[in-house]
């Protein structure tokens, strides 16, 4: 192989060696072999001077250039490694960054805590109740026998064992039936689950409020004036306008579904939007937790906070709400 090709393969095979080199150790070891005084370009050079005039003519500026071509190689990966060093030490002795992004209460957890502040004014209990219901919580006890056809409206997370997942919050009613006697003042907010398909109004999981009151002597009135109290404390307006429909749930008599308007509201605030079931308390759920419904009657709503929270800022997509994404919510920051 002539000097010219020497060098050549030379130069590549030096590039290559360092660009593949792990660590400074790995190369320094290949500095000594090629760059070092009994190296590889040492030994092509010492042949170079032994070349006769006109050769050297043509053989110097590749001489040069291998030369040149190492160098480079090497301080560029001395210095690649450097920085790859300097990035990986951790230097435990410099002051924590200054925290940029700043947590705030989800909308959701901010109306709910506007709603329980209400209604612990009115003098309800606040309680909670399991996620993991029984049958005869969500459903037997509220007059929703296995064979009812109502339970078909309930598109149902089973589990094993006959348990579930709370489709309402009404199950947290059959609970308190079961085990205390009127007056009962209660309000549950919590999540509920359903096997929905997911679109701007609807969600699997979402958030209820049921509240109920059971003591002598109470009518719809009573009902109609706590949800207009409620609702208009927590939309922050006295414009608020409700609208009773007669509606079907087994666990009330007579049973109603409630929508709200918001007076020149753009766009479907401005519209009757459904918001809530409510009714009588069902004799029937009464008798089954030994209360007596000629003594006592009362009323029970279940409201969407989801709704609720969208009414109140205007927002018209529910998946928003759980997204999770910190720049829309941030909006909502208080
Ligand atoms: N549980 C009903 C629902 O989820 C709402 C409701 C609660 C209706 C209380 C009447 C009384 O749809």
């Amino acid at each position: 192989m002539d000097l010219a090709a020497q060098l050549q393969s030379l130069r590549d095979q030096g590039v290559a060696a360092v660009a593949a080199a792990g660590d400074s150790d790995e190369l320094e070891v290949l500095r000594v072999e090629y760059l070092g005084r009994n190296g590889k370009l040492k030994a092509l050079s010492k042949a170079f001077a032994d070349e006769p005039g006109e050769r050297k003519r043509t053989l110097g500026p590749i001489l040069g250039e291998t030369t040149e071509a190492l160098r480079s190689a090497f301080a560029d990966k001395m210095s690649a490694l450097s920085r790859a060093d300097e990035e990986e030490s951790i230097d435990i002795t410099l002051p924590r960054q200054q925290q940029q992004v700043r947590g705030s209460i989800h909308p959701i957890t901010q109306v709910a805590a506007e709603v329980e502040r209400v209604f612990c004014g009115m003098g309800f209990d606040v309680i909670d109740g399991p996620h993991i219901e029984e049958d005869q919580f969500n459903f037997s006890l509220l007059n929703i026998p296995d064979d009812h056809p109502a339970r078909d409206a309930h598109d149902t997370f089973w589990m094993r064992h006959g348990r579930l997942l709370r489709t309402h919050t009404s199950a947290v009613q059959a609970r308190v039936y079961a085990q205390e006697q009127p007056p009962l003042r209660k309000v549950v907010i919590g999540k509920v689950f359903r096997y929905d398909e997911v679109d701007a109004t609807h969600d699997t999981t979402f958030t209820q409020v049921e509240g109920f009151l059971i003591d002598r002597d109470i009518h719809a009135g009573h009902l109609v004036a706590t949800l207009k109290t409620t609702i208009r404390a927590v939309l922050q307006r006295d414009d608020v306008e409700l609208r009773l429909r007669p509606s079907f749930f087994p666990f009330v008599e007579p049973g109603f579904e409630v929508d709200v308007r918001i007076p020149g509201s753009p766009g479907r605030f401005g519209q009757w939007v459904e918001l809530l079931g409510c009714g009588m308390v069902h004799p029937e759920v009464l008798r089954a937790g030994n209360i007596d419904p000629s003594i006592y009657s009362g009323f029970a709503f279940g409201l969407g906070l989801e709704r609720l929270t969208m009414l109140r800022h205007g927002i018209d997509d529910i998946r928003f709400l759980n997204a999770g994404d910190l720049r829309s919510l941030h909006q909502f920051a208080s």
